[in-house]
């Protein structure tokens, strides 16, 4: 990709712990948009093929939760994982890895995803639409930098990992810093 886009403008369906509502599932819906997560911020989005899959919760957003305070340094407000997962997927990835730093982007009907070209095939996995793996600096919405693995398509037999890695990302930001 080399011109600059917006981030489309969707709407998340997110899920939220709300000690109000008491019992065993203190959860409740919250919509945020995408103005919520990127409006006046200068964040850090990756995106990945599924939720507690090996290379996603072993590597990539574990080392990007390691990371964080580096990628602050460089002016960085936050960081976004999102996955073609619905919130109660993502949320329950999240505790399972004890996740403090990163916030979890629920795109369960892969709207955002599709509307940044990103939506791929992995029927050959029984996954269904999935997030091709990708990752961006994006500054009040536009993006700015982009790192996208090599090999986009639909039913890819191999699950390309590097461009889009936390180190690589950290990297040639410091680099152009
Ligand atoms: C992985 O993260 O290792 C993975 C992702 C998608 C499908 C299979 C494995």
């Amino acid at each position: 990709m080399t011109d600059r886009k917006n981030v489309p403008l969707v709407t998340f369906r997110t899920r939220v712990r709300d000690e109000s509502i008491g019992g065993p599932n203190p959860y409740r819906w919250e919509n945020k948009t995408s103005d919520d997560y990127f409006g006046g911020k200068r964040v850090i989005l990756f995106s990945l093929p599924g939720a507690f899959t090996p290379t996603c919760s072993t590597f990539q957003l574990p080392d990007f939760e390691k990371l964080y305070d580096q990628f602050l340094e460089l002016r960085i407000d936050a960081i976004y994982c999102v996955s073609v997962n619905d919130a109660f997927v993502m949320n329950a990835w999240g505790k399972s890895l004890g996740l403090q730093k990163i916030e979890l982007i629920p795109d369960g009907s892969g709207e955002f995803t599709r509307k940044m070209g990103m939506l791929v095939a992995k029927d050959n996995l029984g996954f269904g639409m999935r997030s091709w793996r990708y990752a961006a600096l994006i500054d009040d919405g536009v993006v700015e930098q982009w790192f996208e693995e090599e090999g986009f398509c639909d039913n890819c037999e191999t699950d390309p990992y590097g461009v889009s890695s936390p180190q690589n990302v950290l990297d040639k930001l410091k680099a152009a810093a």
